[in-house]
């Protein structure tokens, strides 16, 4: 069988590297081409060294790419914007990893990012690539949008009780989203500088972080209409390199028993290959925990019920390499090419 042709536009950085990693063991699909402006030339294994011997592929110029089947855009925020039409000349499927295509709603864009989106006329042919919530449309896209890392695991906390209708929406919803280090991306600054960065606890965005307009886009989607700011989302950088952690705090309707939060997660991710339900009596891991999912594709979620049923926490753990970046980008190709969800993606974490 003739594997589908990639190209990695921006592969030097951490998402790059992930989608190399992932296509590389991919049962249909292989990577061609991949680009860097400062390492042209030199081996992908020798910035990512843990693909020694996997790959021989070497760094081209992104102005140096042919046409192929499918284009990963791993830029930094904007450039994708800036460039669409060029590279959509290159490719008839596009999955563009930035925050460049990721909101309908024009006027949240601007509210969201400061600017004027520079592709408009582009946005509504992206499908938001995040296959719990976009799969049937995902089977026809040809453009599609990657994911929010912190809106990944506040949304997947989220979804069965919004789906589920059990939300009181006049009292607020506060996401609390611990981060690890490689959200930054792979270009370091003062920030990222290690005597600075470990062992920190960094209020990174205490309000008014850009994800929040993912959730609130999430929540239209599901409900139907277009709610602002309901949605109170706070971001900690902690000593983790990969992973994401949200605890979403919600009240709800009316008093609920545990069993209804249950029916509310199995309804929800019964059918999902991705997504686990964690919640043990007991154990070290009774709840959902980043640390066992580095390198894989899963989200962990679970829940918690206030004594008097009025309040529940909601949880869910990613690596934000993975399901908050380049594994939901492999999940949505592999729903656009009609092929098994779970191909190239089956590796399962580490433990310890
Ligand atoms: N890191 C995460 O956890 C995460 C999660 C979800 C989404 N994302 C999004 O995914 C995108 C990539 O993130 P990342 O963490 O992989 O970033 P990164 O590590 O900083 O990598 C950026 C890549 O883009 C290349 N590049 C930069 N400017 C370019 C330009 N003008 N033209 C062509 N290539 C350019 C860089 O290589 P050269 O300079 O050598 O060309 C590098 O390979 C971002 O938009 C980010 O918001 C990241």
């Amino acid at each position: 069988m003739t594997r589908l042709r990639c190209a990695i536009i921006g592969g030097t950085g951490y998402t790059g590297g992930e989608l190399l990693r992932l296509l590389s063991f991919h049962p249909y699909a292989e990577v061609t081409q991949i680009t860097s402006r400062s390492r042209m030339g030199e081996y992908a294994h020798s910035v990512h060294p843990n693909l020694r011997g996997v790959t021989g592929l070497q760094f081209i110029r992104p102005e140096d790419v042919q046409k192929t089947d499918v284009l990963f855009l791993c830029l930094p925020h904007g450039e994708a914007g800036a460039q669409i039409e060029h590279w959509a000349g290159l490719a008839d499927r596009i999955i563009d990893l930035s925050a460049d295509f990721r909101l309908r709603d024009l006027a949240a864009y601007k509210r969201w990012y400061g600017q004027d989106h520079p592709a408009p006329g582009w946005v509504e042919q992206f499908v938001y690539g995040l296959p719990e919530l976009s799969r049937e449309d995902l089977k026809s896209a040809r453009y599609v949008s990657g994911v929010g890392c912190n809106a990944t695991a506040t949304n997947l906390a989220l979804l069965p009780l919004v789906k589920a209708g059990l939300i009181d929406w006049s009292l607020p919803v506060v996401a609390d989203v611990k981060v690890g280090s490689s959200e930054g991306g792979a270009e370091s600054s003062p920030a990222s500088h290690h005597p600075e960065r470990s062992g920190a606890v960094r209020s990174y965005a205490p309000a008014g972080h850009r994800h929040t307009a993912e959730v609130e886009q999430m929540i239209g989607m599901v409900m139907g209409n277009t709610q602002s700011s309901i949605i109170h989302m706070s971001v900690t950088s902690i000593e983790m390199v990969r992973g994401v952690l949200a605890t979403v705090h919600v009240f709800l309707k009316e008093p609920a028993q545990e069993k209804t939060l249950w029916k509310a997660f199995r309804d929800c991710y019964k059918n999902e290959p991705f997504v686990r339900i964690v919640k043990s009596s007991s154990g070290i891991f009774r709840a959902p925990e980043p640390k066992i999912l580095a390198g894989s594709n899963w989200a962990d979620v679970g829940f918690a019920l206030s004594e008097d049923g009025r309040k529940a926490t909601l949880l869910c753990a990613i690596d934000n390499l993975m399901k908050g970046a380049a594994g939901s980008a492999v999940q949505s190709l592999n729903i656009m090419m009609g092929w098994d969800e779970r191909a190239g993606l089956e590796f399962p974490g580490l433990h310890p």
